[in-house]
């Protein structure tokens, strides 16, 4: 029997589509099959959306990569990858073996154009007019490969940019997307050649977590929130992503990338947009997004000597991590003796406008810190001097809100409250909503979300042109700033420490500090 709050939470629940995107039948082409990110998300999150019924009948996937193998070689060592990588490890042998007949290899370079023939010809064989037209194609190659790949789609006309027929062909392009303004201008300018900017979704697979998509539910569907989220009632901001692990093995790529580029760049930023933007005037893809870069073109620019006094960079030396012994980031593998790439970012920025005047924000992330998470602090300003605040002193805890991004997601105010008994003692006491305990484990992959919205053609949840343009013009910025200056001294940090201590001189310079995130 349902209790009553059951019974209430049913009739409250406000659906704002009908349940499932439409998503027509159609073919995912995924360039680089043979990478990691086919076996460990795309194929796992593809299974999923397929046993869950959200997949399109029929559908087709073909891997395109430069290795020799059959349909069932590649078959197998996906199914491999499936039990070593996915979220649901104990899969249905029933199901896979359906959804699997659906994945087909096409062997080619992607310099070839003989290769997009066989492609086209594997397409028409399926025949199936929809399965032939309606593309996706998900470039997870190296980004040096990009224009080529779209280059030659174009040529043996797979990818049209005019679309009269009623099909669709598009782009998913992932990270790096470029490695300054300018590469990222030259890339956009490649791929637009061929494809219209509504036909290219650029992940950031941070907008696929349900937790960051929930920001904007958070703060736009509660009056409450919404009437203090601004400089009247909020003293500053923190944005925090942890990592707990070193650069493992992607030294080689890391040395080209460094934190801000690897995730200030795009997920750091995107939260911030998404915590800091004005509310859309409509719930549409490109009203959204143009609020996103509103708010990013409104972070106050840095000139270099700026730069010196609000970013700071670290790199980690070595140190232990839950208890286990870390290498230095020099000693990594296929990473300079002498490198002077950063692993931790902190960065202090003003967002110049009415709603955000004079609030500062504090955003850092890191490797090899003692915990893995990423939260979103709004520190509120301190009750006036009066009443218990007069009292108390700095032992009054100013109201904060976290939001807990992942892992154990949830949202925590912290308020203040008497201590039960005779005598007026007054501590800080937490109200938390937690997402398991709400709804239940509920962990989709974030790609999960993002192939599906792309079949759909929902862009929302994609990173515009002028965004990701906007995002590397802050980063560059930063950049210049750091020039080629060696890594000092007082910027290393050791790994399982929250990074180095100039970052915590950022915030105490105006007496805060940062609030580290703990297991909940
Ligand atoms: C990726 C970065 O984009 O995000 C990695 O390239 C980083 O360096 C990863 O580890 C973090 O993602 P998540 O989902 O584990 O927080």
């Amino acid at each position: 029997m349902q209790t009553h709050d059951q019974e209430l939470d049913e009739l409250m629940i406000c659906r704002l589509d009908s349940g499932r995107k439409t998503v027509d039948p159609c073919t995912v082409v995924i360039f680089g099959a043979s990478g990691d990110l086919t076996a460990r998300k795309l194929i796992p999150a593809l299974y999923h959306l397929y046993e869950e019924g959200a997949l399109p009948q029929p559908f087709k996937v073909i891997g395109f990569a430069r290795r020799e193998k059959t349909d069932e070689d590649w078959r197998e060592e996906l199914l491999q990858g499936f039990r070593k990588f996915s979220r649901s490890k104990e899969k249905d042998p029933l199901k896979w073996k359906e959804f699997s007949l659906n994945l087909h290899y096409c062997q080619a370079s992607f310099d070839d154009l003989d290769g997009y023939q066989k492609l086209k010809q594997m397409l028409e064989s399926f025949g199936d007019e929809r399965l032939r037209h309606n593309l996706l194609f998900y470039l997870a190659t190296s980004p040096t490969q990009f224009a080529q790949v779209t280059e030659n789609l174009h040529k043996t006309e797979l990818l049209l940019k005019e679309d009269s027929t009623g099909y669709s062909q598009r782009l998913v392009v992932e990270k790096p997307f470029g490695t300054d303004l300018k590469s990222a201008k030259e890339l956009n300018h490649a791929l637009t050649r061929f494809a219209h900017e509504r036909q290219i979704f650029r992940i950031d697979h941070y907008l696929g977590k349900e937790t960051v998509q929930n920001i904007l539910v958070f703060r736009f569907s509660n009056y409450l929130i919404e009437q203090n989220w601004n400089r009247e009632a909020i003293d500053h901001i923190q944005i925090t992503v942890s990592e707990d692990m070193g650069v493992g093995g992607r030294g080689g790529y890391y040395e080209d990338a460094g934190a801000l580029r690897d995730m200030v760049q795009n997920h750091l930023l995107q939260i911030l947009a998404l915590t800091a933007m004005e509310p859309p005037a409509m719930l549409e893809p490109e009203a959204i997004r143009d609020e996103k870069v509103k708010v990013l073109r409104s972070i106050r620019p840095m000139t270099p000597e700026q730069v010196g006094r609000m970013v700071v960079r670290g790199q980690y030396s070595g140190g232990e991590v839950h208890g286990r012994s870390q290498p230095a980031y020099r000693s990594e593998d296929r990473v300079d003796p002498a490198s002077n790439v950063e692993t931790f970012v902190a960065i202090k920025l003003w967002i110049d406008n009415w709603r955000w005047s004079g609030v500062p924000f504090y955003l850092r992330t890191g490797k090899n810190m003692p915990y893995k998470a990423s939260e979103v602090r709004i520190q509120f300003k301190r009750p006036p001097q009066v009443l218990f605040a007069a009292q108390c002193g700095i032992l009054l805890d100013a109201n904060s809100l976290t939001l807990r991004l992942q892992p154990e997601e949830g949202i925590t105010l912290h308020i203040n409250g008497k201590i039960p008994g005779a005598s007026m003692q007054l501590r800080p006491v937490r109200m938390r909503f937690s997402y398991d305990s709400e709804f239940g484990a509920y962990t989709p992959e974030a790609y999960e979300r993002l192939l599906l919205e792309a079949m759909a053609g929902d862009p929302t949840l994609f990173i515009r042109r002028d965004e990701l343009e906007v995002a590397w013009a802050f980063v560059d910025s930063i950049r210049d700033g750091w020039g080629p200056r060696p890594m000092s001294e007082d910027e290393f940090y050791p790994a399982g420490t929250w990074g180095p201590a100039p970052a915590d001189g950022l915030l105490q310079r105006t007496n805060r500090s940062w609030r580290n995130p703990s297991p909940k």
